[in-house]
């Protein structure tokens, strides 16, 4: 049985994992930065790559020790190398790197968007091909997945990632940091029906997003509340936002699954992966749009959508499996599509 340790620093969480290659999870450790970011509204990534040099060794630690195992029981060492803020990048794979140098083991370098569409295998052992829809703070993009490694991009964002545009809502309203579970929590009270806000290309043909005209008309409905502005103000205007997404994902969902069963007919599953596949509401919307089709939605659990490092030691499993590993001069890289074509 094969066991990877997983490292995740790409962003603000410091996170590591070891899973088994028979789908076990035996630990899975996430450290949060949240509280150093909070003043600021947002990740400030040289705080970020401080606090994951601060806290690493320990998170590491504890995934092996809470496994049970030790580095010599490990048949592999998998860390993000991008895509991310690279001084938290940095921080992670040379750790990994340092791990599987001293105890000889061989080291996977993953992309973190992998780690994200990947999870499905080791949560619901979904079979290729499958249909993604990948949301998260900095993508968010429909890919055609046929196997490891084999991503084709269907349509995307031509502005802003959806997890960006909730994180954008929630500071213009107030609702703190981090902004997706904020705007999901004010919508629970709110009147969606309250705010006749725009769904930006609904309708139109094509796979593609556009979200900055909704974040613009939620700024002006923002600016338009009278004074005092109630928390049922916000909240109204929180779920109407929601709404709109709801509506803009199921919409180009339906032009993204044509493309798809077009090309694999008898494809079965629909994932949504990234931290905005938390969102229950979303997950509900888009369930609906699924089912009609005739077809299965996979969401991970809760916290296997944000950033952890089960995902990266999976990823790590499914490449090691394949005769793959990676040499220690693998480049942490800023920047690194999923998709080959671009
Ligand atoms: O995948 P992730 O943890 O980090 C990145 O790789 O970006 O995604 C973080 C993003 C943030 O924009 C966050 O606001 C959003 O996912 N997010 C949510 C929810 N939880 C996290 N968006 C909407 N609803 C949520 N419940
Ligand atoms: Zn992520």
């Amino acid at each position: 049985m094969r066991l990877v340790l997983g490292i995740e620093s790409s962003c603000d969480e410091t996170a590591a994992a070891v899973v088994a290659e028979d789908r076990r999870i035996l630990s899975n450790i996430v450290l949060s930065q949240l509280e150093d970011h909070r003043a600021y509204g947002g990740v400030v990534p040289e705080i970020a790559a401080r606090a994951h040099l601060d806290h690493i060794e320990r998170v590491v630690s504890e995934a092996m020790a809470t496994a049970g195992v030790g580095f010599a029981d490990l048949a592999g060492v998998a860390a993000t190398t991008g895509p991310g803020l690279i001084g938290g990048v940095i921080v992670g794979a040379t750790v990994g790197k340092s791990v599987a140098l001293v105890h000889d083991k061989p080291f996977i370098a993953i992309n973190h968007l992998e780690g994200h569409a990947l999870t499905c295998r080791l949560t619901d052992d979904v079979p290729f091909p499958f249909l993604l829809l990948l949301v998260s703070g900095g993508h968010s993009q429909f890919l055609s997945v046929t196997g490891v490694g084999q991503y084709r991009r269907l349509g995307g964002t031509i502005d802003d990632a959806v997890g960006e545009a909730f994180d954008k809502t929630a500071k213009m309203l107030g609702l703190g940091f981090p902004g997706g579970p904020a705007v999901e929590q004010a919508a629970l009270s709110g009147d969606a029906a309250r705010f006749a806000l725009p769904r930006p290309l609904l309708g139109r043909p094509g796979t593609d997003l556009s979200l900055s005209g909704l974040k613009t008309a939620v700024r002006l409905a923002a600016e338009k509340l009278p004074a005092p502005v109630s928390a049922q103000d916000l909240s109204d205007l929180a779920a109407s936002f929601q709404a709109a997404v709801g509506d803009l994902l199921a919409d180009r969902l339906k032009h993204a699954l044509a493309d798809f069963l077009a090309e694999h007919p008898n494809g079965k599953h629909v994932v949504i992966a990234g931290g905005v596949a938390a969102n229950k509401a979303l997950r509900a919307r888009l369930q609906t749009t699924v089912a009609t089709a005739g077809l299965e939605l996979v969401a991970p659990p809760l916290k296997l959508c944000t950033d952890n490092g089960a995902m990266i030691a999976w990823a790590g499993l499914e490449r090691l499996r394949r005769g793959e590993s990676h040499g220690f001069d693998a480049p942490c890289r800023p920047r690194w599509p999923l998709d080959a074509a671009a």
